[in-house]
Protein backbone atom coordinates (compact mmCIF):
# COMPACT_ATOMS: atom_id res chain seq x y z
CA UNK A 1 0.00 0.00 0.00
CA UNK A 2 1.32 3.35 -1.17
CA UNK A 3 2.42 5.63 1.84
CA UNK A 4 -0.20 8.75 2.18
CA UNK A 5 0.92 12.30 2.05
CA UNK A 6 -0.18 14.02 4.96
CA UNK A 7 -2.59 16.73 4.17
CA UNK A 8 -2.84 20.10 5.91
CA UNK A 9 -6.30 22.10 5.57
CA UNK A 10 -6.92 25.64 6.00
CA UNK A 11 -9.78 25.35 8.71
CA UNK A 12 -10.96 28.62 7.03
CA UNK A 13 -11.08 28.70 3.81
CA UNK A 14 -10.38 24.26 3.09
CA UNK A 15 -7.12 25.03 1.17
CA UNK A 16 -5.40 22.28 1.11
CA UNK A 17 -1.55 21.93 1.27
CA UNK A 18 1.00 19.33 1.80
CA UNK A 19 3.08 21.18 4.83
CA UNK A 20 2.02 23.00 7.58
CA UNK A 21 2.24 26.83 7.70
CA UNK A 22 1.48 29.21 10.17
CA UNK A 23 -0.73 31.65 7.29
CA UNK A 24 -2.63 30.05 4.87
CA UNK A 25 -1.64 31.61 1.59
CA UNK A 26 -4.95 31.11 -0.27
CA UNK A 27 -7.10 33.05 2.39
CA UNK A 28 -4.22 34.89 4.08
CA UNK A 29 -5.87 33.09 7.55
CA UNK A 30 -3.05 32.87 10.45
CA UNK A 31 -3.00 29.71 12.90
CA UNK A 32 -6.08 28.07 10.80
CA UNK A 33 -3.91 25.01 9.15
CA UNK A 34 -4.25 21.80 10.86
CA UNK A 35 -3.48 18.38 10.05
CA UNK A 36 -6.55 15.67 8.92
CA UNK A 37 -5.67 12.32 8.88
CA UNK A 38 -7.56 9.51 6.72
CA UNK A 39 -7.38 9.50 2.96
CA UNK A 40 -9.16 12.09 0.69
CA UNK A 41 -9.81 9.64 -2.26
CA UNK A 42 -10.25 13.03 -4.50
CA UNK A 43 -6.95 14.37 -3.89
CA UNK A 44 -5.21 11.02 -3.53
CA UNK A 45 -5.73 10.48 -7.25
CA UNK A 46 -7.13 7.19 -7.11
CA UNK A 47 -10.66 9.01 -8.73
CA UNK A 48 -12.73 6.25 -7.23
CA UNK A 49 -15.78 6.55 -5.74
CA UNK A 50 -15.70 5.06 -1.83
CA UNK A 51 -17.08 1.38 -2.60
CA UNK A 52 -19.35 1.84 0.97
CA UNK A 53 -22.94 1.26 -0.36
CA UNK A 54 -25.46 4.22 1.12
CA UNK A 55 -28.85 3.58 2.58
CA UNK A 56 -31.64 4.64 0.48
CA UNK A 57 -33.28 7.77 2.15
CA UNK A 58 -37.12 8.41 1.35
CA UNK A 59 -37.56 11.23 -0.40
CA UNK A 60 -40.52 13.74 0.77
CA UNK A 61 -42.20 16.59 -1.30
CA UNK A 62 -42.46 20.50 -0.22
CA UNK A 63 -46.13 20.40 0.46
CA UNK A 64 -47.14 18.67 4.09
CA UNK A 65 -47.30 19.69 7.38
CA UNK A 66 -45.14 19.09 10.36
CA UNK A 67 -46.58 20.25 13.52
CA UNK A 68 -44.04 22.56 15.26
CA UNK A 69 -43.43 21.97 18.43
CA UNK A 70 -44.30 25.14 20.79
CA UNK A 71 -41.56 27.45 21.42
CA UNK A 72 -40.28 27.20 25.11
CA UNK A 73 -40.41 31.42 26.45
CA UNK A 74 -38.39 32.73 29.27
CA UNK A 75 -41.15 35.18 29.98
CA UNK A 76 -38.15 37.93 29.41
CA UNK A 77 -39.95 39.61 27.03
CA UNK A 78 -37.21 41.39 25.73
CA UNK A 79 -34.63 37.92 25.72
CA UNK A 80 -37.92 36.43 23.85
CA UNK A 81 -38.21 39.04 21.10
CA UNK A 82 -34.52 38.52 20.16
CA UNK A 83 -35.08 34.92 19.67
CA UNK A 84 -38.43 35.15 17.82
CA UNK A 85 -41.04 34.14 20.50
CA UNK A 86 -38.78 31.92 22.42
CA UNK A 87 -36.51 28.78 22.42
CA UNK A 88 -36.97 26.23 19.90
CA UNK A 89 -36.74 23.13 21.17
CA UNK A 90 -33.98 21.32 19.84
CA UNK A 91 -32.04 24.41 18.56
CA UNK A 92 -28.70 25.97 19.71
CA UNK A 93 -28.35 29.17 20.34
CA UNK A 94 -24.56 30.92 21.02
CA UNK A 95 -24.65 33.77 23.24
CA UNK A 96 -21.64 35.79 22.73
CA UNK A 97 -20.64 39.69 24.08
CA UNK A 98 -17.23 40.90 26.36
CA UNK A 99 -16.57 39.44 29.50
CA UNK A 100 -18.42 41.24 32.17
CA UNK A 101 -20.81 42.67 30.09
CA UNK A 102 -23.76 40.01 32.01
CA UNK A 103 -24.34 36.93 30.07
CA UNK A 104 -24.45 34.54 33.04
CA UNK A 105 -26.73 37.24 34.50
CA UNK A 106 -29.05 36.88 31.57
CA UNK A 107 -28.62 33.47 31.87
CA UNK A 108 -29.18 32.66 35.33
CA UNK A 109 -32.12 34.87 35.09
CA UNK A 110 -33.60 32.92 32.35
CA UNK A 111 -32.94 29.56 33.39
CA UNK A 112 -34.60 30.48 36.84
CA UNK A 113 -37.49 31.78 34.80
CA UNK A 114 -38.20 28.48 32.41
CA UNK A 115 -37.31 26.44 35.46
CA UNK A 116 -39.95 28.58 37.73
CA UNK A 117 -42.78 27.63 34.88
CA UNK A 118 -41.89 24.16 35.02
CA UNK A 119 -39.78 22.71 32.49
CA UNK A 120 -36.37 21.32 33.71
CA UNK A 121 -33.48 23.30 33.43
CA UNK A 122 -30.23 22.38 33.62
CA UNK A 123 -27.18 25.17 34.31
CA UNK A 124 -23.68 24.11 33.63
CA UNK A 125 -20.90 26.34 34.68
CA UNK A 126 -17.23 25.72 33.47
CA UNK A 127 -15.96 29.01 34.68
CA UNK A 128 -17.05 29.69 37.87
CA UNK A 129 -17.69 27.10 41.61
CA UNK A 130 -20.99 26.07 42.67
CA UNK A 131 -20.50 28.35 45.51
CA UNK A 132 -19.88 31.60 42.96
CA UNK A 133 -23.43 30.80 40.73
CA UNK A 134 -24.94 30.53 44.21
CA UNK A 135 -23.82 33.90 45.05
CA UNK A 136 -25.38 35.23 42.08
CA UNK A 137 -28.49 33.39 42.49
CA UNK A 138 -28.93 35.14 45.93
CA UNK A 139 -28.00 38.72 44.53
CA UNK A 140 -30.81 37.89 41.63
CA UNK A 141 -33.18 36.84 44.26
CA UNK A 142 -33.94 33.33 42.32
CA UNK A 143 -32.84 30.89 44.77
CA UNK A 144 -35.97 29.43 45.06
CA UNK A 145 -35.58 28.50 41.57
CA UNK A 146 -35.33 24.55 40.64
CA UNK A 147 -32.36 24.87 38.28
CA UNK A 148 -30.67 22.50 38.55
CA UNK A 149 -26.64 23.28 38.54
CA UNK A 150 -22.92 21.55 38.06
CA UNK A 151 -19.35 22.53 37.60
CA UNK A 152 -18.16 20.74 35.12
CA UNK A 153 -15.85 20.93 31.59
CA UNK A 154 -15.34 17.56 30.38
CA UNK A 155 -18.04 17.41 27.09
CA UNK A 156 -18.11 13.88 28.25
CA UNK A 157 -19.38 13.93 31.98
CA UNK A 158 -21.72 16.42 31.11
CA UNK A 159 -23.23 14.54 28.00
CA UNK A 160 -23.58 11.08 30.13
CA UNK A 161 -25.43 13.38 33.08
CA UNK A 162 -27.80 15.28 30.58
CA UNK A 163 -28.63 11.52 29.20
CA UNK A 164 -28.97 9.79 32.56
CA UNK A 165 -32.26 11.68 34.12
CA UNK A 166 -35.31 13.30 32.54
CA UNK A 167 -35.04 15.43 29.57
CA UNK A 168 -34.36 18.64 30.68
CA UNK A 169 -35.99 21.58 28.13
CA UNK A 170 -33.19 23.84 28.40
CA UNK A 171 -29.39 23.46 29.09
CA UNK A 172 -26.77 26.37 29.50
CA UNK A 173 -23.35 25.84 29.07
CA UNK A 174 -21.09 28.71 30.56
CA UNK A 175 -18.84 28.48 28.54
CA UNK A 176 -17.90 26.59 25.51
CA UNK A 177 -14.35 28.16 25.60
CA UNK A 178 -14.01 25.75 28.96
CA UNK A 179 -15.09 22.79 27.71
CA UNK A 180 -12.99 19.45 27.37
CA UNK A 181 -13.47 16.98 25.18
CA UNK A 182 -10.82 13.48 24.65
CA UNK A 183 -11.97 13.31 21.17
CA UNK A 184 -9.81 16.45 20.17
CA UNK A 185 -6.31 16.41 21.66
CA UNK A 186 -5.61 20.02 22.18
CA UNK A 187 -5.91 22.03 24.97
CA UNK A 188 -9.65 23.97 26.17
CA UNK A 189 -10.12 26.85 24.28
CA UNK A 190 -8.19 26.02 21.20
CA UNK A 191 -10.22 25.85 18.12
CA UNK A 192 -10.14 22.13 17.59
CA UNK A 193 -11.64 21.66 21.29
CA UNK A 194 -13.98 24.68 20.58
CA UNK A 195 -15.48 23.14 17.58
CA UNK A 196 -15.64 19.59 18.72
CA UNK A 197 -17.06 20.36 22.26
CA UNK A 198 -19.96 22.40 20.23
CA UNK A 199 -20.51 20.02 17.75
CA UNK A 200 -21.12 16.69 20.70
CA UNK A 201 -23.61 19.44 22.05
CA UNK A 202 -24.94 20.46 19.39
CA UNK A 203 -25.55 16.61 18.24
CA UNK A 204 -27.27 16.34 21.87
CA UNK A 205 -29.74 18.83 21.41
CA UNK A 206 -30.77 17.49 17.78
CA UNK A 207 -31.24 13.88 19.36
CA UNK A 208 -32.57 14.97 22.37
CA UNK A 209 -35.05 17.88 21.22
CA UNK A 210 -33.52 20.04 24.73
CA UNK A 211 -32.42 23.52 23.50
CA UNK A 212 -29.01 24.42 24.22
CA UNK A 213 -27.49 27.62 24.96
CA UNK A 214 -24.09 27.89 25.02
CA UNK A 215 -21.60 31.28 25.99
CA UNK A 216 -18.88 32.85 24.10
CA UNK A 217 -16.46 35.32 24.83
CA UNK A 218 -15.63 37.76 22.46
CA UNK A 219 -11.78 38.68 21.56
CA UNK A 220 -10.39 42.16 21.62
CA UNK A 221 -11.61 42.76 17.87
CA UNK A 222 -15.05 41.89 18.50
CA UNK A 223 -15.09 38.60 17.34
CA UNK A 224 -16.61 35.47 18.32
CA UNK A 225 -13.61 33.60 20.19
CA UNK A 226 -13.25 30.24 18.42
CA UNK A 227 -13.89 29.09 15.15
CA UNK A 228 -16.16 31.52 13.08
CA UNK A 229 -17.60 27.56 12.23
CA UNK A 230 -18.98 27.40 15.55
CA UNK A 231 -21.04 30.47 14.38
CA UNK A 232 -22.07 28.09 11.34
CA UNK A 233 -22.83 25.04 13.06
CA UNK A 234 -25.29 26.92 15.61
CA UNK A 235 -28.83 27.76 15.18
CA UNK A 236 -28.61 31.56 16.23
CA UNK A 237 -25.89 33.83 17.47
CA UNK A 238 -27.14 36.48 19.86
CA UNK A 239 -24.79 39.04 21.12
CA UNK A 240 -25.22 41.00 24.50
CA UNK A 241 -23.14 44.25 24.19
CA UNK A 242 -23.12 47.71 25.84
CA UNK A 243 -20.15 49.78 27.49
CA UNK A 244 -18.78 50.11 30.85
CA UNK A 245 -20.15 53.73 31.07
CA UNK A 246 -23.52 52.99 31.07
CA UNK A 247 -25.75 50.71 32.28
CA UNK A 248 -27.52 49.60 29.80
CA UNK A 249 -27.22 46.39 27.46
CA UNK A 250 -28.23 45.71 23.99
CA UNK A 251 -29.18 42.24 22.97
CA UNK A 252 -29.31 41.66 18.67
CA UNK A 253 -29.59 38.60 16.92
CA UNK A 254 -27.20 38.58 13.99
CA UNK A 255 -27.74 35.18 13.09
CA UNK A 256 -31.41 33.48 14.08
CA UNK A 257 -32.45 30.29 11.74
CA UNK A 258 -36.28 30.79 13.44
CA UNK A 259 -36.81 34.30 13.63
CA UNK A 260 -36.21 38.22 12.76
CA UNK A 261 -32.33 39.54 13.15
CA UNK A 262 -33.42 43.19 13.40
CA UNK A 263 -34.99 42.98 16.81
CA UNK A 264 -32.73 44.21 20.03
CA UNK A 265 -33.59 43.60 23.39
CA UNK A 266 -32.70 46.75 26.19
CA UNK A 267 -31.59 46.07 29.45
CA UNK A 268 -30.59 47.63 32.50
CA UNK A 269 -27.97 46.42 35.05
CA UNK A 270 -28.71 47.29 38.21
CA UNK A 271 -27.86 45.78 41.94
CA UNK A 272 -30.04 43.20 41.51
CA UNK A 273 -29.59 41.74 38.26
CA UNK A 274 -30.66 42.53 34.55
CA UNK A 275 -34.11 44.82 34.43
CA UNK A 276 -35.82 45.07 31.16
CA UNK A 277 -36.21 48.34 29.89
CA UNK A 278 -40.08 48.73 28.38
CA UNK A 279 -39.34 51.95 26.66
CA UNK A 280 -36.22 52.64 25.40
CA UNK A 281 -36.36 56.13 24.09
CA UNK A 282 -36.84 57.48 27.22
CA UNK A 283 -33.71 55.96 28.40
CA UNK A 284 -31.82 56.92 25.48
CA UNK A 285 -32.88 60.47 25.53
CA UNK A 286 -32.71 61.05 29.75
CA UNK A 287 -29.91 63.30 29.68
CA UNK A 288 -30.58 65.40 26.82
CA UNK A 289 -29.32 69.02 26.64
CA UNK A 290 -31.38 70.50 24.66
CA UNK A 291 -29.86 74.05 24.71
CA UNK A 292 -26.90 73.25 23.21
CA UNK A 293 -26.11 73.13 19.33
CA UNK A 294 -25.35 70.20 17.40
CA UNK A 295 -27.74 67.69 18.96
CA UNK A 296 -30.77 66.19 16.66
CA UNK A 297 -33.15 63.93 18.10
CA UNK A 298 -33.47 60.72 15.09
CA UNK A 299 -36.64 58.96 14.96
CA UNK A 300 -34.90 55.55 14.28
CA UNK A 301 -36.10 51.87 14.32
CA UNK A 302 -34.77 48.75 15.33
CA UNK A 303 -36.78 45.72 13.69
CA UNK A 304 -40.39 46.69 14.50
CA UNK A 305 -39.76 48.85 17.16
CA UNK A 306 -39.15 52.91 16.86
CA UNK A 307 -36.56 53.85 18.78
CA UNK A 308 -35.93 57.79 19.68
CA UNK A 309 -31.90 58.85 20.10
CA UNK A 310 -30.00 62.04 19.75
CA UNK A 311 -27.39 62.04 17.51
CA UNK A 312 -24.63 64.94 18.48
CA UNK A 313 -22.39 66.58 15.95
CA UNK A 314 -19.08 68.78 17.01
CA UNK A 315 -18.26 70.99 13.93
CA UNK A 316 -14.81 72.72 15.03
CA UNK A 317 -12.20 74.56 13.06
CA UNK A 318 -9.46 72.37 12.18
CA UNK A 319 -5.38 72.91 12.58
CA UNK A 320 -4.64 69.62 10.46
CA UNK A 321 -3.77 69.64 7.01
CA UNK A 322 -6.35 66.63 6.62
CA UNK A 323 -9.15 67.43 8.83
CA UNK A 324 -10.81 64.64 11.74
CA UNK A 325 -13.51 62.81 11.03
CA UNK A 326 -14.61 60.85 14.13
CA UNK A 327 -17.37 58.70 14.27
CA UNK A 328 -18.86 56.57 17.49
CA UNK A 329 -22.11 54.91 16.54
CA UNK A 330 -22.81 55.26 12.97
CA UNK A 331 -20.97 54.35 9.72
CA UNK A 332 -18.25 56.62 9.02
CA UNK A 333 -18.34 56.42 5.25
CA UNK A 334 -22.14 57.36 5.45
CA UNK A 335 -20.68 61.05 7.50
CA UNK A 336 -18.72 61.34 4.61
CA UNK A 337 -21.36 61.01 2.52
CA UNK A 338 -23.60 63.51 3.89
CA UNK A 339 -20.83 65.88 4.22
CA UNK A 340 -20.13 65.68 0.85
CA UNK A 341 -23.71 66.21 -0.30
CA UNK A 342 -23.91 69.45 2.24
CA UNK A 343 -20.66 70.88 0.61
CA UNK A 344 -21.85 70.68 -3.06
CA UNK A 345 -25.44 71.19 -2.89
CA UNK A 346 -26.22 73.12 -0.27
CA UNK A 347 -22.76 75.69 0.11
CA UNK A 348 -22.35 74.53 3.43
CA UNK A 349 -18.11 74.64 4.04
CA UNK A 350 -17.27 71.97 6.44
CA UNK A 351 -13.63 71.10 4.76
CA UNK A 352 -11.83 73.41 7.28
CA UNK A 353 -13.21 71.79 10.20
CA UNK A 354 -13.11 68.73 12.03
CA UNK A 355 -16.12 66.94 12.50
CA UNK A 356 -17.45 64.43 15.62
CA UNK A 357 -20.27 62.52 15.65
CA UNK A 358 -21.67 60.65 18.15
CA UNK A 359 -24.62 58.46 19.20
CA UNK A 360 -25.69 59.49 22.48
CA UNK A 361 -25.53 56.41 25.03
CA UNK A 362 -23.46 54.05 23.31
CA UNK A 363 -26.38 52.93 20.56
CA UNK A 364 -25.47 51.78 17.26
CA UNK A 365 -27.30 53.27 14.45
CA UNK A 366 -27.22 51.08 10.65
CA UNK A 367 -30.36 52.44 9.09
CA UNK A 368 -29.62 55.38 6.16
CA UNK A 369 -33.02 57.22 7.35
CA UNK A 370 -30.48 58.53 10.48
CA UNK A 371 -29.04 61.22 7.39
CA UNK A 372 -31.07 63.93 7.87
CA UNK A 373 -30.57 64.01 11.58
CA UNK A 374 -27.08 64.12 10.92
CA UNK A 375 -27.48 67.15 8.68
CA UNK A 376 -29.38 68.54 10.76
CA UNK A 377 -27.25 68.70 13.89
CA UNK A 378 -23.74 69.23 11.72
CA UNK A 379 -25.64 72.62 10.63
CA UNK A 380 -26.50 73.01 13.81
CA UNK A 381 -22.91 73.41 15.42
CA UNK A 382 -21.81 75.06 12.39
CA UNK A 383 -24.22 77.60 12.54
CA UNK A 384 -24.00 77.89 16.67
CA UNK A 385 -27.93 77.89 16.74
CA UNK A 386 -29.36 74.61 18.54
CA UNK A 387 -32.11 73.26 17.01
CA UNK A 388 -36.12 73.44 18.35
CA UNK A 389 -36.15 70.53 21.37
CA UNK A 390 -39.25 69.39 20.09
CA UNK A 391 -38.59 68.48 16.88
CA UNK A 392 -36.94 64.95 15.61
CA UNK A 393 -36.21 64.20 12.43
CA UNK A 394 -36.01 61.09 9.66
CA UNK A 395 -35.31 60.61 5.92
CA UNK A 396 -32.77 59.36 3.92
CA UNK A 397 -30.10 61.77 2.03
CA UNK A 398 -29.49 61.14 -1.80
CA UNK A 399 -26.35 61.94 -3.57
CA UNK A 400 -28.48 64.36 -5.76
CA UNK A 401 -29.24 66.46 -2.42
CA UNK A 402 -32.95 65.04 -2.02
CA UNK A 403 -34.72 63.87 1.19
CA UNK A 404 -36.14 60.06 0.25
CA UNK A 405 -38.99 58.63 2.10
CA UNK A 406 -38.08 55.88 4.74
CA UNK A 407 -39.69 52.80 5.59
CA UNK A 408 -42.08 52.80 9.21
CA UNK A 409 -42.97 56.59 9.32
CA UNK A 410 -46.22 56.12 11.23
CA UNK A 411 -44.46 54.39 13.61
CA UNK A 412 -41.72 56.76 13.71
CA UNK A 413 -44.34 59.57 14.50
CA UNK A 414 -46.67 58.00 16.87
CA UNK A 415 -43.27 57.15 19.07
CA UNK A 416 -42.25 60.69 18.83
CA UNK A 417 -45.66 62.39 20.07
CA UNK A 418 -45.82 59.62 22.84
CA UNK A 419 -42.57 61.04 24.11
CA UNK A 420 -43.89 64.79 23.71
CA UNK A 421 -42.22 66.09 21.08
CA UNK A 422 -44.02 68.06 18.49
CA UNK A 423 -42.55 68.29 15.29
CA UNK A 424 -41.16 66.13 12.92
CA UNK A 425 -39.22 67.00 10.05
CA UNK A 426 -39.58 64.36 7.54
CA UNK A 427 -39.68 62.98 3.51
CA UNK A 428 -41.71 65.23 1.27
CA UNK A 429 -42.86 61.34 0.03
CA UNK A 430 -44.07 60.55 3.87
CA UNK A 431 -47.67 59.68 3.21
CA UNK A 432 -48.60 58.73 6.96
CA UNK A 433 -50.98 60.81 8.58
CA UNK A 434 -49.36 62.71 11.31
CA UNK A 435 -50.48 61.92 15.28
CA UNK A 436 -52.97 64.47 16.15
CA UNK A 437 -50.30 66.37 18.74
CA UNK A 438 -47.26 66.45 15.94
CA UNK A 439 -46.82 68.86 13.67
CA UNK A 440 -44.88 67.69 10.47
CA UNK A 441 -42.33 69.67 8.37
CA UNK A 442 -42.31 67.55 4.65
CA UNK A 443 -38.74 68.61 2.85
CA UNK A 444 -38.24 67.81 -0.71
CA UNK A 445 -34.16 68.23 -0.04
CA UNK A 446 -31.69 69.62 2.12
CA UNK A 447 -31.78 72.83 1.08
CA UNK A 448 -35.02 72.76 2.14
CA UNK A 449 -33.98 71.73 5.39
CA UNK A 450 -31.62 74.76 6.00
CA UNK A 451 -34.42 77.73 5.06
CA UNK A 452 -36.73 75.64 7.58
CA UNK A 453 -35.07 74.48 10.40
CA UNK A 454 -33.29 78.15 11.29
P1 LIG B 1 -21.58 38.54 34.43
O1 LIG B 1 -22.95 38.04 34.18
O2 LIG B 1 -20.70 37.73 35.31
O3 LIG B 1 -20.82 38.79 33.04
P2 LIG B 1 -20.25 37.76 31.96
O4 LIG B 1 -20.84 36.43 32.26
O5 LIG B 1 -20.73 38.34 30.66
O6 LIG B 1 -18.78 37.79 32.07
O7 LIG B 1 -21.74 40.02 34.96
C1 LIG B 1 -20.74 40.58 35.65
C2 LIG B 1 -20.95 42.06 35.89
O8 LIG B 1 -22.29 42.42 36.18
C3 LIG B 1 -20.14 42.42 37.09
O9 LIG B 1 -19.34 43.52 36.74
C4 LIG B 1 -21.12 42.73 38.15
C5 LIG B 1 -22.34 43.12 37.40
N1 LIG B 1 -23.58 42.75 38.09
C6 LIG B 1 -24.44 43.74 38.53
O10 LIG B 1 -24.18 44.94 38.35
N2 LIG B 1 -25.61 43.39 39.14
C7 LIG B 1 -25.95 42.09 39.36
O11 LIG B 1 -27.02 41.82 39.92
C8 LIG B 1 -25.05 41.07 38.92
C9 LIG B 1 -25.37 39.63 39.14
C10 LIG B 1 -23.90 41.45 38.27
MG1 LIG C 1 -19.82 34.73 32.87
Amino acid sequence: MAKRAPRFVCQECGAVTGRWAGKCDACGAWNSIVEEVGADPILAGTGKAPSVKGRRVQLQSLAGSDDEPPRLETGIGELDRVTGGGFVPGSVLLVGGDPGIGKSTLLLQAAARVAMGGDPVVYISGEEAIAQVRLRADRLSVTAAPVALAAETSVEDILATLSSGPRPALVIIDSIQTLYTSIAEAAPGTVSQVRASAQALIRYAKTSGATVVLVGHVTKDGQLAGPRVVEHMVDAVITFEGDGSHSFRLLRATKNRFGPTDEIGVFEMTGSGLKEVDNPSQLFLGERDTASPGAAVFAGMEGTRPLLVEIQALVAPSSLGTPRRAVVGWDSNRLAMVIAVLEARCGVRLAGSDVYLAVAGGLRITEPAADLAVAAALVSSLAGLALPSDCVYFGEVSLSGRVRSVAHAAGRLKEAEKLGFGQAVVPEAVTADSPKGLRTVAIGGLNDLLGRVF
